[in-house]
């Protein structure tokens, strides 16, 4: 892909990944994702927000041929995603200056190697002059490292945000135009990175809040020309209360947990609240994470094997636990054949859940008339729980 031009002396460079169907080896990417990297041409310095990862480095250089000279670099969060080929681009550039956090200098200089006489740190609110066009830089720590900060150019009334508000899609088109294809994947990435530190990125909403801007231009997925859209789907998943949803991972083995799942989910829905299960053995682990954005209640179904849950389980209840979203309840049913400890062992991998665990409901073997009527009891449960506490 050639750089293309978003506003006059503002171009988007960067790697649209179409193949990627892996983030962090861990989050699966159904759409790819990009690498954005921004040039910025003032009237007396250039500058190069962020850059691609290592292995793309060559398309990025070879977008840079008719660039004859950098001033600065800016890195805006020190993975290796977005900082991969500074090192590349400082070595056409030796005069370049890379501008960083201080604590992004450290992360750098750690990741990378780079060395400490390359870099400009920068304070929160501190302006760079590029001569007619002004940067100012934006400390947002925890979107989702505690280094990261966004630039804004004053002028252009742009914000580089790179992670934050970003999403995994690869396209040519440079805009977001499909918003609901770009909410479900800008809320999975949310959901899979920057759920756990909504508090902290509720802060900087705040703080972007004050600033009049008219394009957001994040380093993963489509630049924003309507930045409301996304500013107003992140509070309310930050936000907004849980809703009325039950979200349900569960694994069977020879049926008896699916029965009882089964049993449950109709309870549910007779009951009116909404769920959403997700058998693990085929789920897509991100829109798990997205269900886990609204659940007002998590309910893990599992059978016991080695006198414990289900591995597959523990696994979900481990990242269920590390995502911490903002359901207020939690539950687990399953069956198992002569014993165990499955709900001592689940219930102590989800210290980060700030919930009332309602009491579980286990069968031996198949579930029995006595299970299933305590299946019902426990919708029923959570069902006006959810109504005194108003999830809609
Ligand atoms: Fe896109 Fe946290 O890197």
């Amino acid at each position: 892909m050639k750089p293309r031009k978003i506003k006059d002396k503002i171009y988007w460079m960067g790697y649209v990944d179409w193949d990627a169907r892996l983030f962090d080896s861990l989050i699966p990417l159904p759409d790819g994702t990009s690498y954005n990297a921004f040039l910025i041409e003032g009237s007396k310095k250039t500058v190069l927000i962020d850059t691609v990862e290592s292995q793309f480095a060559g398309d990025l250089m070879a977008q840079l041929d008719n660039v004859p000279k950098i001033d600065y670099v800016v890195s805006l969060h020190a993975e290796q995603d977005h900082s991969g080929s500074i090192p590349h681009v400082l070595s056409r550039y030796p005069d370049a200056k890379l501008i960083t956090s201080p604590k992004a200098k450290g992360m750098l200089m750690d990741l990378l190697r780079i060395p400490e006489e390359t870099f400009i740190t920068v304070s929160d609110g501190e302006n760079l002059s590029l001569g007619d066009k002004t940067l100012e830089f934006i400390n947002t720590p925890w979107v989702h490292w505690p280094e990261t900060m966004v630039a804004y150019l004053k002028e252009d009334k742009i914000l580089f945000s790179c992670d934050f508000f970003g999403s995994h899609i690869a396209s040519t088109e440079l805009y977001v135009n499909d918003e609901a294809r770009v909410y479900e994947a800008a809320k999975r990435y949310y959901a899979e990175i920057m759920m756990p530190f909504r508090n902290a990125i509720k802060k900087n909403m705040k703080k972007i809040a004050s600033y009049d801007i008219d394009i957001i231009a994040p380093s993963h997925g489509q630049i924003y020309s309507r930045p409301s859209f996304i500013i107003d789907a992140h509070k309310e998943w930050i936000e907004g209360p849980p809703k009325n949803l039950v979200v349900l991972p569960y694994i069977s083995m020879h049926n008896s947990t699916k029965k009882m799942v089964d049993y449950f989910v109709a309870s549910l829905v007779e009951n009116g609240v909404n769920v959403e299960q997700f058998n693990l053995t085929v789920t897509d682990i991100g829109k798990l994470a997205i269900a886990l954005v609204d659940a007002g209640t998590i309910v893990i179904g599992t059978p016991t094997i080695l006198a414990g849950p289900h591995p597959d389980v523990v696994y979900g209840a481990y990242l269920a636990n590390a995502l911490r979203p903002k359901a207020n309840f939690l539950s687990i049913i399953g069956s198992y054949g002569w014993g165990g400890k499955t709900v001592e062992i689940l219930a102590g991998m989800i210290p980060n859940l700030k919930v009332e665990v309602i009491e579980p409901v286990l069968a031996k073997g198949l579930p029995s008339e006595a299970n299933f009527k305590a299946l019902e009891n426990l919708a029923e449960t959570i069902a006006t729980k959810h109504k005194e506490l108003g999830f809609k």
